[in-house]
């Protein structure tokens, strides 16, 4: 905390653009915590808003629904194959509380009391509440803690660019699966396997090979696991479809989504269940297979009409096509950026890049973790006018779905200009 004393203050967003009190512009490369869709102050969305906060702000979900949230479920539901139902919470974290909650709870409504454990990969990253944070467990963020959090089953996962010595990046994938298989059918108590769905964000950018994400989902089908997935920060187009298990040719039983739900404007997130989860809930009062757990915004309306919005401008601009194109732009400069002496690995997908930086090229050398260089890159980045964050040693590209080809261009070359400004002070 010593060194951020002070933050500059934000007052105004237009398009994809921040503009702080003093009246300097940042272009959002982060798209505010990967959320923003359309850019800011969008009037289609903001009139969203403006409506339903006329007519209900809020109601509880206790005992009773409201039309945006119906509607919204709906809407999710015909998007996402093989779902059902709809668990309203109000973030990203909490989703995936719910997950968690819904997973372990199904085998005990339908009477199987020893499937308790959750498997996982390393390096997943679901939240910082304590489900969150037992299930995707990064040691620097929550080493602290370590005594009060559940313990998982951890396989590994494919990073092409530290693979193990003696491994080729297919053989790895290939030992990497055969683990999970060989402990599935040693182990009868796993409830449920959870991935961050397509790519790891937080954990660096690692994006899983073909085929990956569809073994572990047949995995687990083979060995009667639920396959939980968490689309929060890679649905919704962020890597250039719509529905991220859909590309991969997964299955899940439970599906979470968040950040870019309501456009990036409010806050709201759902878990998805299949119709195997949601009947083991079903039961008289006495069988007590009900879940506890509510959120006192639990289905805010304001929050659905605008994910409705959002979801009405997905289709009518054909977003995901557009992102298909634009992020092509990014392919431009994979030559330009890995010139960059400090610069190890450019990971790209979609909407997504998350750029390694390393002391050595040759060895890999990771920049010093305890060195902070997050706020050199924040001031270098702002010298250039963009908003841009690292995470660890990795700087990472996440700008607003709809950017232009023009405005990604310009983040892309300021970021270059940023990485090369920060060098000196960073190695
Ligand atoms: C994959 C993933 N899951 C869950 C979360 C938690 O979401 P929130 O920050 O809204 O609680 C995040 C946040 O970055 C995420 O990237």
């Amino acid at each position: 905390m010593k060194e951020w004393n002070s933050f500059d203050k934000i007052t105004t967003g237009k398009g994809m653009w921040l503009i702080d009190s003093k009246g300097n512009r940042m272009l959002d490369g982060v798209a505010s915590m990967w959320c923003n869709v359309w850019g800011h102050s969008n009037p289609e969305l903001v009139k969203a808003i403006v409506n339903q906060s006329k007519k209900l702000q809020h109601s509880s979900m206790f005992n009773l629904t409201n039309e945006p949230a119906e509607k919204l479920a709906e809407n999710l539901v015909k998007i996402s194959p093989g779902m059902y139902k709809v668990f309203f919470s109000d973030n990203g974290s909490t989703a995936m509380e719910i997950a968690i909650k819904l997973s372990l709870q199904y085998w005990k409504n339908i009477g199987e009391r020893k499937k308790t454990k959750i498997a996982t990969i390393e390096n997943g990253y679901h939240g910082d509440t304590f489900g969150a944070m037992s299930v995707g467990y990064v040691p620097e963020f929550f080493g602290k803690f370590k005594e009060q959090l559940f313990s998982t089953i951890q396989f590994p996962v494919p990073n092409k660019y530290r693979i193990p010595k003696g491994f080729t990046f297919s053989d790895y994938q290939n030992y990497c699966i055969e683990n999970i298989e060989k402990k599935f059918s040693k182990n009868n108590n796993i409830a449920a396997f959870i991935m961050e769905s397509g790519a790891q964000v937080a954990g660096g950018v690692i994006i899983y090979p073909k085929g990956f994400q569809r073994m572990i989902s047949k995995i687990c089908k083979k060995y009667d696991v639920l396959f939980v997935l968490d689309e929060i920060a890679t649905g919704f187009g962020r890597l250039g479809s719509m529905i991220q298990y859909q590309e991969q040719k997964s299955t899940p039983d439970i599906v979470a989504y968040g950040k870019m739900l309501t456009g990036g404007y409010l806050t709201m997130a759902a878990t998805l269940t299949n119709k195997k989860i949601y009947d083991s809930y079903l039961g008289e009062f006495n069988d007590w297979k009900h879940l506890f757990h509510g959120h006192t915004y639990t289905g805010n309306p304001i929050a659905a009409a605008v994910a409705n919005e959002n979801l009405k401008m997905y289709q009518k601009n054909n977003l995901i096509r557009r992102i298909q194109k634009t992020s092509k732009v990014f392919e431009k400069f994979y030559q330009e950026i890995s010139e960059i002496d400090i610069v190890g690995d450019i990971r790209h997908k979609g909407m997504l890049m998350g750029i390694e930086l390393v002391t050595n090229k040759k060895k890999k050398t990771p920049i010093n973790p305890k060195r902070s260089i997050n706020k050199i890159f924040f001031e270098e980045g702002k010298k250039q006018g963009i908003y841009l964050r690292t995470l660890g040693n990795i700087v990472m590209l996440v700008p607003p779905l709809a950017i232009s080809e023009k405005e990604l261009d310009l983040l892309l070359n300021r970021t270059i200009r940023t990485i090369k400004a920060a060098r000196s002070k960073v190695v």
